[in-house]
């Protein structure tokens, strides 16, 4: 029998993605990406959100289950801790270009209409993805790059990448030919998951130390 699905190995979104337009050209393209299978179960692409000009990019993960019913990136609880802990640092979140390693909400769910629970994204999937990260690189053109957790951080620099070995201090790295600053720190998720109040205060704590660093590069 001639299967007709495609080799899984072929998920890619470069397919889908212009060369030309700009951000605008991108979001519009990027919500019929199909290049993975993760579109199918999301209600929506959600693309980055800043303007071309932004001086800091951050990366996270995926949507969450907010993000993909507003289709905008960290409009959730981690996106509230994110924006707090931004302020904190002296980052006006409003000026960064805020996006996501991989644009579909991955999930699972018991039964219909149950609560949709936050699935990690595969190495095949991020890869998939990955088009759209890069192009939204290439246009931006950020003079820093905040890595956002594990995900992120593999998308970016591989999958040998461990958050805790390199968080908190100015790297430099080749990313698509182009030599890109970048300061990693946790998921602001992971803050909002600690068992406690003091493991929370010092997860954020944690959070805000590391984003003074990418602070203090754009300053
Ligand atoms: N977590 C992420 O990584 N990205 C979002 O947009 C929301 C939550
Ligand atoms: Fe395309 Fe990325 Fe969505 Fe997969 S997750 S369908 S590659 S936009």
């Amino acid at each position: 029998m001639v299967s007709t699905k495609a080799p899984e190995d072929a998920y890619t979104a470069e397919p889908f993605v212009p060369d030309r337009g700009g951000l605008p050209a991108l979001r519009r393209a990027a919500a019929d990406c199909r290049g993975c299978p993760l579109h199918r179960d999301a209600t929506q692409t959600v693309f980055g959100q800043g303007t071309a000009d932004a001086r800091v990019m951050l990366v996270g993960e995926q949507p969450g289950d907010q993000e993909d019913r507003q289709g905008k990136p960290f409009v959730g609880p981690a996106g509230r801790l994110l924006d707090r802990a931004l302020e904190e640092a002296g980052i006006d979140p409003s000026e960064a270009y805020v996006t996501n390693a991989v644009k579909h909400f991955k999930f699972t769910q018991a039964e219909p209409r149950k609560r949709r629970i936050h699935k990690a994204p595969s190495l095949r999937e991020m890869t998939a993805c990955g088009p759209w990260l890069a192009a939204e690189l290439a246009v931006v053109e950020p003079e820093l790059i905040v890595i956002l957790g594990a995900t992120a951080g593999k998308a970016l620099l591989g999958s040998s990448f461990r958050v805790g070995e390199v968080r908190g201090a100015l790297l430099e790295r080749e990313i698509h030919g182009r030599q890109e600053k970048l300061v990693a720190t946790v998921h602001p998720s992971s803050v909002l998951r600690a068992q406690d109040d003091k493991d929370r205060k010092a997860a954020y704590e944690g959070l805000v130390s590391d984003l003074k660093v990418a602070a203090r590069a754009l300053s």
